[in-house]
Parts: C-alpha cells; sequence; structure tokens
C-alpha cells in the first residue's frame, strides 16, 4: 500500500532531491513531484495544490528562509520542512521561528516520513478548523442579516398591507372610469409586487407565518412535479427517486411547493441548453460528526428532498453566498436574489438545514432537511377556505383587534362593506372591556402581535372564557419566532397572513363563521 503525496521540492541539486524521492518511496509514499530552485519558479508551482513543501537549506540563487516567505506570501498553510548538510542549532531554530515545521539533517532520514505524516495530520485539523470557524461565521452572518432584514421587512408589510387594503377599495370607487380604473390599478400591482418582495424577505427572517402540518412528502411530490414540468417545458427531464418508507415531518406543505418551484427555475436558469432535474427524497440521520462540522445543524432524523441539476455549477465563492439575500448572479430584472434566501429561512423556520453542493461544469445539488415528526401526530391543521366571487357577505358581529390604527380602520372600512357589525380596539385590555361590557360578538378577529403585554393568543383565550362559543380568526405579518418559540402556533384557531385581499379577508371571514352553523 503506497499513499500518493505532493511535494514541492526546493533543491538546486537533482541528486539529492533523487535521494529524497527514494526515501520517499521507501517510507510507503507515492511522491507526485516537482522541484524548483528559484523564488519566481516557485510561485508558478505554487499555483497547483501540494501537501508539503521540502526545502533545501542553501542554494546559489535561493535559500530555504526565502522559500518560506513565498509560502507565506501566497497565504498558504503548508508543511514546510528544512532539510540540510549544514544546519546548525542556531540557524535551526531561527527557521522554526519563522514558521518551517521541521528541519533534519541531510543523508539522516529516519525522522522524514514520521514527521511528514505528523505535519499532514497537523495541516488537516487547522484546514478542518477553519473550515468551522468559517462556517460559524458565515451562520453568524446571515442571522444578523436575519434580524436586520426582518424588522425592515415588517415594517414594510404593514405599510403595504395599509396601501394594499386603500387600493382594493379605491377600487371599487373609481370602477367605471377607465383611466382611474388603469391608475390605480397600476399602484395596486406595484404595491402587491412590494408585499411579494416583502413576504420573501420574511421567509427569510423565519418570521412568515407558517401553516404546518404533519405530511408525507413523497405523497405530495406528484402533483408538485407535474407544476414543475410544465414550468420547464422541453428540454429539461425530470426524474424523480424517492426512497421508500418515508418519514413523516412538519412542514407548511405551500412552502415545499414555493420551495422545489425555486430550485427548479434556479435549475432551469443554469442549463440554458436543457438537462435533468433530479428530485430525491430520503430518511437520513444526520449524527453527531456531521453536526461537527456544520455548526448551526442540530444531530437527529430528519426527512432529505433534495434536488439535482446537471447545469454550470457554482464556484465555491459563489455558492457560499448563495443563500445571502440579494445575492445573485443573474442581470437586473433576471433575479431578485431572495430564492434560496427564502428557502433558506423557510427550512431553519422548520427546524431544519439547507445545503448546497455544487461542481463548476457539473451541476449542483440543493438539500432542505427537514425533522422528523413523530407517525401518530398525522392531521391536517385546518386551512382556511379560499374565496369565490362574488365575496361571500354576512351580518354577524366582529370584534377587531390590531395595534395599527391605519389599518384596523382600512380593515373596519372592508368588513363593514361586506355587510357586518364591526367594534375595534387597539389592544388586548380595551378588547376584553368591550366584551365586559355585555356586547355579543361572533367573532374575534385579532393581529397576534399586541402592545399592553397581552398577545392576540393570550386575548383569544381570555375571551373564549368569558364567551366560550367565539369564533376567533388571527391575522400576523409576522412569524412570532421571538415571542412563541420556533414551535407549532399555541392556539388551532385559522390565520390570515398579512397583507391581505379583500377576497381573502371575505372568504376567510365567511368560512370560520360558517364553521359555527356547521
Ligand atoms: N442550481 C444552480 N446552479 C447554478 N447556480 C445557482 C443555482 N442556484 C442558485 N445559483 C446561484 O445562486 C444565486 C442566488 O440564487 P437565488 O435563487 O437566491 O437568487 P436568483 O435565482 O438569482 O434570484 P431569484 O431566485 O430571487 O429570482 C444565483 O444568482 C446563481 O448565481
Ligand atoms: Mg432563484
Amino acid at each position: 500500500m503506497t499513499a500518493p503525496i505532493r511535494v514541492l521540492i526546493v533543491e538546486d541539486r537533482e541528486d539529492d532531491a533523487e535521494l529524497l524521492l527514494r526515501e520517499l518511496r521507501r517510507g510507503g509514499l507515492d511522491p507526485v513531484f516537482a522541484r524548483v530552485d528559484t523564488a519566481p519558479a516557485m510561485r508558478a508551482a505554487l499555483e497547483r495544490k501540494w501537501d508539503v513543501v521540502i526545502s533545501d537549506w542553501s542554494m546559489p540563487a535561493f535559500d530555504a528562509p526565502a522559500a518560506l516567505k513565498v509560502v507565506q506570501e501566497a497565504g498558504l498553510d503548508l508543511p514546510f520542512l528544512i532539510v540540510s548538510g549544514t544546519v546548525g542549532e542556531e540557524v535551526a531554530v531561527e527557521a522554526m521561528r519563522a514558521g518551517a515545521h521541521d528541519f533534519m539533517a541531510k543523508g539522516r532520514f529516519m525522522r522524514l516520513i514520521p514527521a511528514i505524516e505528523r505535519e499532514l495530520r497537523e495541516a488537516a485539523g487547522r484546514a478542518e478548523r477553519r473550515r468551522i470557524e468559517q462556517q460559524l461565521r458565515q451562520a453568524q452572518k446571515m442571522e444578523a442579516m436575519g434580524q436586520l432584514t426582518g424588522g425592515i421587512a415588517h415594517d414594510f408589510n404593514n405599510l403595504l398591507g395599509v396601501i394594499v387594503a386603500n387600493v382594493d377599495l379605491l377600487l371599487d370607487t373609481v370602477r367605471g372610469d377607465r383611466v382611474l380604473s388603469e391608475l390605480t390599478t397600476e399602484i395596486l400591482n406595484s404595491a402587491l409586487h412590494g408585499a411579494d418582495l416583502t413576504h420573501r424577505l420574511l421567509a427569510f427572517a423565519r418570521q412568515l407565518p407558517l401553516s404546518a402540518q404533519v405530511v408525507e412528502l413523497n405523497e405530495r411530490l406528484p402533483r408538485i412535479v407535474a407544476i414543475l414540468q410544465r414550468t420547464l417545458g422541453e428540454g429539461i427531464d425530470i426524474a424523480t427517486v424517492l426512497g421508500d418508507g418515508l418519514w413523516h415531518t412538519r412542514v407548511d406543505p405551500s412552502q415545499i411547493e414555493d420551495a422545489l418551484l425555486n430550485l427548479a427555475i434556479n435549475a432551469r436558469d443554469a442549463m440554458p441548453n436543457g438537462g435533468t432535474l433530479t428530485i430525491e427524497t430520503a430518511n437520513v440521520a444526520l449524527d453527531d460528526s456531521y453536526a461537527a462540522l456544520h455548526p448551526e445543524v442540530v444531530p437527529g432524523d430528519y426527512v432529505m428532498l433534495a434536488m439535482t441539476d446537471t447545469g454550470s455549477g457554482m464556484p465555491a465563492d459563489i455558492a457560499e453566498r448563495a443563500m445571502e439575500p440579494f445575492f445573485t448572479t443573474k442581470e437586473p430584472g433576471k433575479g431578485t436574489g431572495l430564492g434560496l434566501s427564502m428557502i433558506y429561512g423557510f427550512a431553519k423556520q422548520s427546524g431544519g438545514h439547507l445545503s448546497i453542493y455544487s461542481e463548476v461544469g457539473i451541476g449542483t445539488t440543493v438539500r432542505l432537511y427537514l425533522p422528523r415528526a413523530p407517525e401518530e401526530s398525522a392531521g391536517a391543521t385546518a386551512a382556511p377556505a379560499k374565496a369565490a366571487a362574488p365575496l361571500p357577505t354576512g351580518g354577524e358581529s366582529i370584534l377587531l383587534v390590531d395595534d395599527n390604527a391605519a389599518l384596523r380602520r382600512v380593515t373596519m372600512r372592508r368588513l363593514v362593506g361586506l355587510g357586518y357589525r364591526v367594534s375595534d380596539a387597539g389592544d388586548g385590555p380595551s378588547a376584553l372591556a368591550l366584551i365586559d361590557s355585555g356586547r355579543h360578538f361572533d367573532l374575534l378577529l385579532t393581529d397576534l402581535g399586541l402592545p399592553s403585554g397581552m398577545t392576540g393568543y393570550d386575548l383569544a383565550e381570555h375571551a373564549r372564557r368569558r364567551r366560550p362559543g367565539l369564533k376567533v380568526l388571527f391575522t400576523t405579518g409576522y412569524g412570532h419566532v421571538r415571542e412563541h418559540g420556533h414551535g407549532p402556533a399555541r392556539d388551532s384557531a385559522p390565520l390570515i397572513r398579512k397583507p391581505y385581499r379583500s377576497d381573502e379577508l371575505a372568504g376567510t371571514v365567511r368560512a370560520v363563521l360558517g364553521l359555527a352553523q356547521g
């Protein structure tokens, strides 16, 4: 058994280099080598990869300290061993201080092989530590970006909510006037586009309200694959490799669909001349050793969903940054750089993990790891029904609670427009006071994040205690990670995500109230 090793020999005498190589081969190594004896030649050689440098102490046009400097200037962490016929102790100590790893006398090579083996081991250890530190830094950077993004996106989401809601109302008023309708529609489309961007930013910041349910991914895939097939068109073949006995996982299925669609579009962009897209599912246990290499991973059982393309691939520096928000290599207008960021946030918020493996000219695999869910907890969280035209109306009494006054006003106007009787409050205590005043309400429609120390969840709990039959509909622009941790929502009542359109509001309110009549 011989071990391959790439040795850069700094030596002016060919016979000395030969001697060294013979020694390496005798020690069980299989050296690939180059010999240099000037600084320029060494610099050129360092363009290639080496495992170790073995340098003579002094040569006519070069010496070991100068060679060491060339390695250091190239920013390389390469084991550097010095051999010399004339090594004196002081010289050796000085060389070690400058960064050489070992020195030995020419012709007395019994320490050579053990020294090389030790240095290779230590260099591998250093590389590993550097890689982990780099990953940790990257994870911290993503965390910081997430917090920043989340704060901005949350505020924008509220602003856009007010704009969308008011423009929706305006649209009804100007119907019949072609010019005003067109202008208003322009505003609406821009606001909706902004809301879509904000939605992606919230996803990255792990603040998207998710409707998680226990699902078996294999059951969901055929439908999604059919959608992908239509989106990708001819030229791209889709193959699926579905794992047997796939574990269940707890996720928001609509986010899975979104994620796969985004990944497929990335794959298509990377395969302009066509290719193959492979979708794979499998059960995987990420163990302690995997977690040790990936500081952000919690060891455990995961369901893996992978998408592989045969496209252009990415160099390491791009793959490293691909998940950052707004990082894109596409032309302006072609990509926003939010696709992978969104999937990253979704994976994290679901308790999972996202990884990218890519090779230039070969292709890319993106793996989404989702935590395994206990099988027996299968069963869906009821999703609010979709609205149908014309807008469903009603005459019931609604208590509307939101701390954003502009949003409250416009929502109130929309609900009144649908025929409902509406009272409103800006926080939990004032809402409870209204209930305690004896007024009858059929539905409590409340934001989750409220001031005065009482969240929407708290309010619902107190309100139901006073009025057991009260229907509840939550709304939020937030995932409420901070207040409630990453776990499932505390309350199983339906939730409508801000900003919402008039038809969504009308349909959801009707559906929730409808539950009362059975
Ligand atoms: N499958 C892939 N193959 C090659 N490069 C990829 C692949 N997926 C992502 N990338 C690279 O990562 C970058 C970021 O991807 P991401 O999906 O986040 O944004 P985008 O596709 O540029 O824009 P958006 O998804 O918002 O429309 C891409 O611009 C591209 O350079
Ligand atoms: Mg993309």
